[in-house]
């Protein structure tokens, strides 16, 4: 399968599905607190998709066992919900995919249970940033490596580190396709984003190394030095002079708007 190029009336499902992923990200704003496990966000959140007449597009992905994604500290990404219980002090990245009228709407954001430390609080903030600044650059004729590059060099000077095992994806009709988005790289760099191309940013960044490893269940994925982990995704369109955000959300992008 080649790179997608989507149409407008694709943009507007894509923004449906999107607009639904953003409200499940919302909506568990004020639910995670120490004490709740990630089966209990899993279980809350599966409801929720439900309700708005969406259904969650991980579940069985693969054999993926559950509707999301729950990555606490130094889990990277594909982490799964379990009873394991949240502390104080935590940081969990929710990542949901929601299926809507044949269209994927993939986000991430990061959640802090109580209150974490200030090093947490920093590599949050770096990765929302390299995230924020990677999608302000998008137009047609821009290069991946410039995705890459943005993110990169923003974290780097920070003194994080950016997980090279796990990428970006083309997304729309299907949950992962064409191309890869890498988050590290340079400048003009690989092939040249078009119009209606979709897909998926989701820089995740180290407080120390990059290296990662996975698990013995297959899925989830650390990083080698136990070190913490940081990540947010969005779904974007390329329109004719810059990018649509499928999942943004009013209430919490208010450094995208
Ligand atoms: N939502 C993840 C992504 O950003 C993929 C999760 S696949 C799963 O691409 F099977 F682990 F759920
Ligand atoms: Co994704
Ligand atoms: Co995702």
């Amino acid at each position: 399968m080649s790179i997608q190029q989507y149409t407008l009336s694709d943009f507007k499902k894509l923004k449906k599905a999107g607009e639904i992923t953003a409200k499940t990200l919302d909506f568990l704003e004020d639910k995670i607190k120490p004490g709740i496990t990630t089966d209990y966000i899993d279980k809350i959140t599966t409801k929720f998709l439900h309700t708005h007449n969406a259904t969650s597009a991980p579940l069985f992905y693969k054999g993926f066992p559950k509707s999301i994604c729950t990555s606490v500290n130094h889990v990277v990404c594909h982490g799964i919900p379990s009873e394991k219980i949240l502390n104080d002090g935590d940081i969990v990245n929710i990542d949901i995919t929601s299926y809507v009228d044949g269209f994927h709407g993939d986000a991430s954001r990061m959640y802090s249970v109580g209150t974490p430390s200030v090093k947490a609080n920093k590599l949050i903030e770096v990765t929302r940033e390299s995230l924020a600044k990677a999608i302000k650059i998008l137009k047609p004729g821009i290069a991946l490596g410039d995705i890459g590059h943005e993110i990169q060099s923003f974290v780097e000077k920070e003194g994080f580190s950016v997980v090279k095992d796990f990428c970006g994806h083309g997304i729309g009709r299907l949950f992962h396709e064409e191309p890869s988005i890498l988050h590290y790289g340079k400048k003009d760099q690989g092939i040249k984003i078009k119009e209606g191309m979709v897909f998926t940013i989701e820089p995740m960044i180290n407080a120390g190394k990059f290296e990662t490893k996975v698990l013995n269940d297959g899925w989830t994925a650390v990083t080698k030095d136990k070190s913490l982990s940081a990540q947010f995704e969005h779904t974007v369109g390329i329109t004719s002079n810059g990018c649509e955000i499928f999942t943004l959300s009013n209430k919490y992008d208010t450094n995208l708007h």
